[in-house]
C-alpha cells in the first residue's frame, strides 16, 4: 500500500472509508448470496481496480461497465463482463472487439442498428458476444417498449452470426422514493416483466440471464420475479440520497469530500473550497442543496460556485472557523467521484491513495 500522511494532503479531494466499504459490499453479496442471484455491481461508481476487487471478493459474480475505457480496466479483473451501454460507432466497436477474447462478454442493447453492427465486427473478428436486450420498465430513457420488441432483437440476436442472444436487462432507475414508497412502481416492473417472459418463452427464447437492480430499489430486489442478477452500484459507498430514501444509514457512507473552511464573512454562511468541481451540481434524490456536512448533518450545502460551497448555518450551533477541515456527504456519489484524479482512502488508521484506472474516455494502456 502507497501510504501517505493525512495531514499532507490537499483539499478538497474525495475520501473512501475502506472498512465502510468493504462492510457494504459484503452485505450486498450476502443479500443476493442469500435470494439465489448474482451481484454484478457496477463499477461506474468507483472505477478503480481496488474496489472491484473488493467487491469480488465479496462475492460479486462478475461486474458490469458503462464506457469501453471502463471494460479494458476491469477485464483485467474479472472474465466475466458487462457492457451495459450501446457501442455505437466504429471506434468503440473497435475497442469491444479488441478485448480479450477470453471474456464473457454481455453487451445490453436496445435497437437492430447497434445489434448488427455489434454482430458484424464480431463475425469478423471471430467472436461471439452475447446480447441482453435492454426494455424500458419505466425510467424512459432507453430500452424497447414493449414484450414483442424484446422478443424481435432476441429472435434477431439469435439468428445473426457473431452474437448470441443471453437474455434481458432493465433498469429500474425511476424508483427513487422511500422504501416504504416504492411498492406501486415495483409492481408496475413486475407486470412489465412477467408479460415479457411470457412472450420470450412464446417464442422459445427463454432468458438466461435477467439483469436488473439499482441502489434505491437494492434490499427489494428479490422481490423482482426471474432476476439472475442485480448491477447496484453506488451501494459501494452510499449517498445523501441512499439515506434519503432509507437503503443506506450514516455508519454505511463509505465517501465523503474533504473540504477546508475558507470564508466566514458572509454572515449566517460559511464557504468551502469544495464547489461543483468535486461534489457536482446534482440535485439528485435530496430535498435541497448540494450535500449535508458528515459531522453536522443539519448544515446543508446550499449553494455552489465551480471552487465553492457554501454552508447555511441557520440552522446549527456550529460555528466553524477559517481552515477547519470538513466532510461533506454529497447526493450522488457517482458523480462526485469522477470529479477526482485520486481519492484518499482510509483503512483503519493507514493512509493511502485509490487510483481511478477507469476515469476518462481514452484507451486503457496499463
Ligand atoms: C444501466 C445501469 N445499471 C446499473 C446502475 C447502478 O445503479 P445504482 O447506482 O443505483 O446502484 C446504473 C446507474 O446509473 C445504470 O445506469
Amino acid at each position: 500500500m502507497n501510504s501517505v500522511d493525512p495531514a499532507g494532503i490537499d483539499t478538497p479531494i474525495g475520501y473512501v472509508d475502506l472498512g465502510r466499504a468493504r462492510a457494504n459490499a459484503q452485505r450486498a453479496a450476502d443479500y443476493a448470496a442469500q435470494h439465489g442471484f448474482a451481484w454484478r455491481p457496477h463499477i461506474k461508481t468507483h472505477k478503480s481496480l481496488e474496489i472491484a476487487r473488493m467487491q469480488l471478493d465479496a462475492g460479486a459474480r462478475g461486474l458490469t461497465v458503462a464506457t469501453l475505457r471502463e471494460a479494458e480496466v476491469m477485464s483485467t479483473l474479472t472474465s466475466d463482463l458487462l457492457l451495459a451501454y450501446p457501442p455505437v460507432g466504429a471506434a468503440k466497436l473497435e475497442r469491444l472487439i479488441r478485448l480479450p477474447a477470453s471474456l464473457d462478454l454481455k453487451v445490453a442493447l436496445d435497437s437492430a442498428e447497434v445489434l448488427e453492427s455489434v454482430a458484424d465486427a464480431a463475425a469478423a473478428a471471430g467472436r461471439v458476444i452475447g446480447i441482453l436486450v435492454e426494455q424500458d420498465v419505466g425510467l424512459g430513457r432507453v430500452g424497447v417498449q414493449t414484450s414483442a420488441e424484446v422478443v424481435r432483437l432476441a429472435t434477431l440476436a439469435s439468428s445473426s452470426r457473431g452474437v448470441e442472444f443471453r437474455g434481458l436487462m432493465f433498469y429500474p432507475g425511476h424508483i427513487r422514493m422511500q422504501q416504504d414508497e416504492q411498492a406501486d412502481p415495483l409492481a408496475h416492473v413486475y407486470e412489465r416483466l412477467t408479460d415479457t417472459y411470457t412472450a420470450l418463452d412464446a417464442a422459445d427464447l427463454g432468458p438466461e440471464i435477467v439483469s436488473g437492480g439499482s441502489t434505491p430499489t437494492l434490499w427489494h430486489s428479490h422481490e423482482f420475479p426471474g432476476l439472475t442478477e442485480i448491477r447496484s452500484g453506488s451501494c459501494i459507498f452510499f449517498d445523501r440520497e441512499g439515506l434519503a430514501v432509507g437503503v443506506a444509514s450514516h455508519d454505511d457512507l463509505a465517501y465523503t469530500v474533504l473540504a477546508t473552511v475558507v470564508s466566514t464573512a458572509v454572515p449566517g454562511h460559511a464557504v468551502v473550497d469544495s464547489g461543483s468541481k468535486a461534489l457536482a451540481k446534482e440535485g439528485r434524490g435530496a430535498d435541497g442543496g448540494f450535500g449535508v456536512l458528515f459531522d453536522h448533518p443539519e448544515v446543508e450545502v446550499v449553494s455552489l460556485s465551480e471552487e465553492h460551497g457554501v454552508l447555511d448555518l441557520s440552522r446549527t450551533a456550529w460555528r466553524p472557523e477559517i481552515g477547519d477541515c470538513v466532510r461533506i456527504v454529497p447526493n450522488h456519489v457517482c458523480v462526485s467521484v469522477n470529479l477526482h484524479e485520486a481519492l484518499l482512502a482510509r483503512d483503519g488508521d493507514a493512509h493511502s491513495m485509490l487510483a481511478l484506472e477507469g476515469m476518462g474516455r481514452g484507451p486503457w494502456t496499463g
